[in-house]
């Protein structure tokens, strides 16, 4: 089975359970300030979730697009990826734990349906409950696994604390865990949660790769016990039904109205268990990636350790990049764009020790577009923009690189007198010539900058000075690495500080915001035109960030024009009416909205006004306040600023 005929699958078999396959979302979340990406397929659902309808009903399923932006240092492993896809299911106030099990199971197991998975190799974790929340332990869970199995005749013994008694037996298979393990949420465990925010407990499925692969042994818990959850890798997570039934609120947690599924499993999770291969990288998902980097390299995947987490750094972090580019995020300095230049310049540096020299992302983008293109159609509309920026940007990257280089060897040159080889001693100022002592050592600072400013690796600065006799030894290496983790620590802070938003907490606000978003959006289409096209937009419960087509800076004019329009809209208590309708329909009646692949066939569309008077019509998920009357403030804008070629980004707050 390939990956496309896995994902298919899985749509096909919750189509056939009364679910409506809808478009992945955007990687780069919109109006959800809790994230910079879209990291579950679970996040573009939260309004669902909440109670707002969706517009393909109760039961739905799609293949989401994923990145995890914290993953990026631990890929070269033979599981983790920065990209991923999640495919997910979900139950809005719909079926509930019953269901999901029997289904999914089925799903994991069935030959014909599913992926035909031996049962014996499942094992399968629980919530143990806590009395201080008030949530008691799953036990009507673990009853419905035991009559899946049951039916497979695999037996199925409960164990309570195999996290310090590891797996007894082979009739061993459903496991109590905490909440660490066993309890879901965008903020994790319970006590994390903001209020207003939805978690639950949940049930994960765990393939067992089996024993015979030492991978327990070989790991750094071998003195501990082994069990499902164990990091060790022998028990990989295939998928995770969250029973997403409480929202956390002042006084604790209370259990809604309408309970909800949300399951999530990662397409690359599916694979390892179908070709039952420990290396992701491994899988069939990879082979054409991988072939093209044999080729390009001229190196074998896997034939030495080092080799073999080059290949995996470069085939993930090109992966991502392509899909990231795809969805906006163009190489940058910050926000989402930032991480980006970061994947490419991190597999440009992993290439090196491939002995890849010359450009070659773009090809592997290439390949990466052509894979998925049954699937993520954007790709194939913007392949030309994508494989542009991506290759400009590794042009940057190697220049950057060759200046590094240059300062480099002027350091060398100032600090110990002794020009090296390769420069010529006419270009170089009397500065430059005033030695310092002759024994070749460098200042530790120039290091450190060779690292930050010109994206060095540390093995490449090694090597550097390997091949010109300077000092690089232990101290040197030890200084680096204390200079790289003060590093660490402030742009740790820096972003925590950046990204902090309040979770759902204050969710009046935002949908306040929301709305205004709404109005901003119709007010500058009237007044610059009709080319105006949402680009993107980031709400938190203190400003709204906006980002839309136009190719000039606005004048002082426009934007008093814009701020006098929203606010006479709220100023004349505009009801706010929302219909489903077809998406011909919706577009047939001029709403507004990003028209590439993303929507479904059934949306919902927002109308402001009434009658003859309608302020604004915008195909949306919601949520909004009902009239602008609710907005109460004053709609300012407090900035207005190009955000890449042709589009602008306004920055606007409600006094
Ligand atoms: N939302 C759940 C997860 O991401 C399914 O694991």
């Amino acid at each position: 089975m390939t990956a496309n005929e896995i994902r298919q699958k899985y749509l096909n078999f919750f189509e056939a359970k009364g679910h409506k396959i809808i478009p992945s979302a955007s990687l780069l979340p919109e109006n959800d300030p809790t994230t910079l990406f879209t990291g579950s397929g679970m996040q573009p659902m939260v309004p669902y979730l909440l109670g707002e309808t969706h517009p393909e009903g109760k039961r739905i399923t799609d293949s989401q697009k994923c990145f995890r932006s914290s993953d990026i240092e631990e890929v070269g492993d033979n599981r983790h990826t920065t990209f991923f896809e999640m495919l997910g299911n979900w139950s809005l106030g719909d079926y509930f734990k019953k269901e999901q099990i029997e289904w999914i199971f089925e799903f994991l197991t069935s030959k014909e349906l599913g992926l035909g998975l031996n049962p014996e190799r499942i094992y399968i974790s629980v919530y143990r409950g806590n009395k201080n929340i008030g949530i008691s332990k799953d036990k009507e869970a673990v009853k419905l696994w035991q009559k899946q199995f049951e039916k497979t005749g695999v037996k199925t013994e409960v164990v309570d604390n195999v996290e310090t008694s590891g797996i007894q037996n082979e009739n061993e298979r459903i496991f109590y865990y905490d909440e660490k393990e066993n309890w879901w949420s965008r903020a994790g465990v319970p006590e994390k949660m903001p209020v207003g925010e939805l978690g639950g407990p949940d049930s994960e499925m765990f393939w067992d790769l089996g024993e015979k692969l030492n991978l327990h042994e070989n790991s750094e818990w071998k003195n501990q016990p082994c069990h499902p959850a164990c990091d060790c890798g022998r028990f990989v997570e295939i998928g995770n039904n969250v029973f997403m039934q409480y929202i956390k609120t002042e006084n604790g947690f209370v259990e809604l109205e309408n309970k909800n599924i949300d399951f999530g499993g990662g397409l690359e999770r599916f694979m390892v268990a179908v070709e039952d291969n420990s290396d992701i990288f491994a899988c069939s998902i990879f082979n054409n990636i991988r072939k093209k980097l044999e080729e390009i390299s001229g190196k074998k995947y896997s034939e030495n350790e080092e080799e073999t987490k080059s290949f995996r750094v470069i085939m993930d972090h090109l992966r991502g990049a392509t899909f990231l580019i795809g969805d906006g995020a163009i190489p940058s300095n910050k926000d989402q764009g930032y991480f980006t230049r970061r994947l490419i310049r991190r597999a440009v540096r992993f290439a090196h020790g491939l002995g890849v020299e010359k450009n070659f992302t773009k090809k592997i983008a290439e390949v990466v577009i052509g894979d998925y293109s049954e699937q993520y159609k954007n790709l194939v509309e913007k392949r030309d923009f994508i494989l542009e920026e991506i290759d400009k940007e590794e042009k940057k990257f190697r220049n950057t690189l060759k200046k590094g280089l240059k300062e480099f060897k002027k350091y060398m040159v100032i600090s110990s007198g002794w020009v090296p080889d390769d420069v010529d001693e006419n270009n170089l100022t009397s500065k430059d010539l005033l030695g310092g002592s002759a024994n070749k050592y460098m200042p530790r600072e120039i290091f450190f900058r060779l690292y930050d400013t010109f994206g060095f690796p540390l093995e490449m600065i090694k090597e550097e000075c390997k091949n010109r006799g300077i000092v690089f030894e232990e101290r040197e290496e030890r200084e680096f690495n204390e200079d790289l983790e003060k590093h660490k620590q402030l742009s740790k802070t820096a972003s925590a500080g950046k990204f902090k938003g309040g979770l759902a907490d204050s969710r009046e606000e935002t949908k306040k915001l929301h709305t205004v978003a709404h109005l901003m959006l119709a007010a500058l289409r009237k007044v610059l035109g009709d080319h105006v096209q949402q680009k993107g937009s980031n709400i938190t419960a203190e400003r709204l960030r906006f980002d839309f087509s136009h190719p000039e800076k606005l004048t002082d004019e426009q934007k008093i024009e814009v701020e006098k329009l929203v606010n006479s809209a709220i100023k004349n208590k505009l009801p706010i009416v929302c219909e489903e309708m077809d998406l011909a329909k919706a577009k047939e009646s001029g709403a507004t909205g990003v028209f590439d692949s993303r929507y479904s066939d059934r949306v919902k569309v927002y109308k402001v006004g009434e009658n003859n008077n309608i302020f604004s019509n915008e195909i949306c998920g919601g949520p909004h306040v009902d009239n602008t009357s609710e907005i109460k403030k004053t709609f300012k804008i407090k900035k207005e600023k190009s955000s890449g070629s042709g589009v602008r980004r306004i920055k606007a707050v409600l006094e």
